[in-house]
């Protein structure tokens, strides 16, 4: 029954992530125009097949950069930004790496009681340099693209390496479905529009619930991402 309440509670949490998608690609029109590219070249294929134009889940897979982009905005903006545990018995947490505790000790792994709550933050990890290299706080959808720094990668969660989804048998079960509504609503809108942003709006992410795009000095406004919104040449000859 929890489960289907969660259902119903992350039925929107994909269309969110399509808005936030476009807030990452929308400061990289030449990315936006390498993901139109790929689009382009599926349906011309598709077209010269003799095949239906509309696309099939494995043609939205076939689009590397395109699916680099919604990685790449999956890892910097989760809308999750913590899960929350309770421990069933005194245990330990293993750790990849070391930490250093409030009392200045070198941790190899971390000692939790019974009943103890335990928060784990899919922010820090989908940004940690160890596991996605020094750049990890900037945009590079190319870091899904090159071999070597996937090889670098723990293997974790079940999406490409992301924790966004979380992992486990408590994982994200409408990942495979948020994934192909992202898809198929970028893969409809890229083709018809350019999406901008007015560089003097500062938009900073906000913890509201799950993460969300806020604008400094309108917080009072709630979440909102304003976005310019131009026809593409092209789908206005095709009209
Ligand atoms: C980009 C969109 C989405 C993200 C980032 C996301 C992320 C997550 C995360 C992090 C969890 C684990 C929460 C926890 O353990 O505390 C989760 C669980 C869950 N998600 Fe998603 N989700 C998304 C979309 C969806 C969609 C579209 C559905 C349903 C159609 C869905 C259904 C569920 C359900 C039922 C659970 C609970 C699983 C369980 O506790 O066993 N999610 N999701």
């Amino acid at each position: 029954m929890a489960r289907l309440d969660s259902l119903k509670n992350r039925l929107d949490s994909s269309t969110s992530r399509s808005r936030a998608e476009s807030c990452a690609t929308l400061r990289h029109p030449e990315h936006q125009q390498r993901i139109l590219e790929e689009i382009h070249a599926v349906k011309s294929a598709k077209l010269d097949a003799g095949e239906d134009a509309g696309f099939t889940s494995h043609d939205y897979d076939s689009m590397p950069f395109f699916n680099a982009c919604i990685k790449e905005t999956l890892r910097m903006y989760p809308i999750v930004v913590t899960l929350a545990r309770c421990t069933d018995r005194d245990d330990v947490i293993p750790l990849s790496e070391p930490v250093i505790s409030t009392s200045g000790e070198k941790l190899a792994h971390i000692p939790v009681k019974k009943g103890q709550r335990v928060i784990i933050d899919i922010t820090s990890y989908n940004r940690l340099k160890s596991a996605w290299g020094e750049d990890a706080d900037k945009w590079n959808p190319e870091r899904f693209l090159q071999p070597k720094t996937l090889q670098q990668m723990t293997s974790l969660g079940v999406y490409s390496n992301l924790l966004t989804f979380s992992a486990g048998v408590r994982a994200c079960i409408g990942w495979r479905f948020a994934l192909q509504e992202m898809q198929a609503i970028i893969a409809g809108l890229i083709p018809m529009f350019e999406f901008s942003i007015d560089p003097t709006i500062d938009i900073y992410r906000a913890q509201l619930g799950g993460m969300v795009p806020m604008v400094r000095g309108k917080e009072a406004e709630g979440s909102q991402l304003p976005l310019k919104v131009k026809p593409r040449a092209s789908s206005l000859n095709e009209a």
